[in-house]
């Protein structure tokens, strides 16, 4: 019988886009074997070589346009249809997988490929679907990349930080869980009280997990969903149900 949770939240990274084509930063032949990170996902960098920063990123933004969501973007979307206001997606991914598939309460802590920001004192943010204009349309300000690189912090910490304490379930999927402040995610759920979930092709170390599910997320995680959303009840008294709608007061996401 699966277990029955009330506050979802998910973190995605690399792998959820894997089998839609997508790159991975960390496995074989992954963007980060072929590009130096403090080249291309640096301030640092982006100072000493705009061009190559730009070029890089023009060049996902090309690849992106070529992939589909995959079952496992699809399969989120139905657990935030189930869930509604008590679910939260959070992905590493800076592509728009799961916003074409339909998620809607979603925070890319890591940016947006689409998206490219200004260095003027508005700092504006503009759609960029192609290859990225060096000035910014509205001010003329030089542009970048509306990406967080490394030593920069991520979006929207202080909410996401509230629905990790508030979650009794929490999974993340296809992540190698190295890079912070993301990889601190699972403990900060876990000693919240949260039943925490792996889904991933490999196990990933550093403890503060539950279960772990092992496999391709295209095929494992619209499985793991499905027990979410259609959870087999045999009539256990203890078990609370779902179907009950939750008030107001309980929506903290
Ligand atoms: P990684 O490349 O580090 O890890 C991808 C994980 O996905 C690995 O653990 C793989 O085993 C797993 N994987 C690969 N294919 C899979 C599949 N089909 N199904 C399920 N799992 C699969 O990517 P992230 O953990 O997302 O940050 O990397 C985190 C951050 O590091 C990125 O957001 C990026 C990078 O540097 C920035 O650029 C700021």
């Amino acid at each position: 019988m699966a277990a029955m949770y009330n506050k979802i939240v998910i973190l995605t990274g690399a792998g959820i886009s894997a089998e839609s084509g997508i790159k991975t930063f960390r496995d074989a032949d992954g963007l980060w074997e072929n590009e130096p990170v403090e080249a291309v996902a640096t301030p640092e960098g982006f100072e000493r070589d705009p061009e190559r920063v730009i070029a890089f990123y023009d060049e996902r933004r090309a690849g992106l346009k070529k992939a589909e969501p995959n079952a496992a973007h699809h399969a989120l979307v139905k657990l935030e249809e189930k869930f509604g206001d008590n679910f939260l997606l959070i992905t590493q991914n800076v592509d728009d997988l799961h916003q074409r598939a339909g998620s809607k309460r979603i925070i890319p802590m890591h940016g947006e490929l689409l998206k490219i920001r200004c260095l003027g004192p508005q700092e504006h943010i503009i759609p960029c679907a192609e290859n990225q204009p060096k000035e910014c349309p509205e001010c003329g300000a030089k542009m970048r990349p509306h990406i967080v690189w490394f030593g920069e912090i991520p979006f929207e910490m202080e909410r996401i930080q509230k629905a990790l304490t508030k979650c009794d379930l929490f999974a993340y999927i296809g992540t190698s869980g190295v890079v912070y402040p993301a990889a601190g995610f699972r403990q900060m759920a876990k000693l919240s009280g949260a039943h925490v979930v792996c889904l991933n092709l490999e196990e990933v170390g550093g403890g503060y997990t539950d279960e772990f599910i092992q496999g391709k997320a295209g095929e494992v995680v619209p499985k793991w969903v499905a027990l979410r959303v259609n959870p087999v009840n045999r009539g256990s008294p203890s078990t609370p149900q779902h179907s009950s709608p939750l008030s107001q007061k309980q929506r903290l996401f």
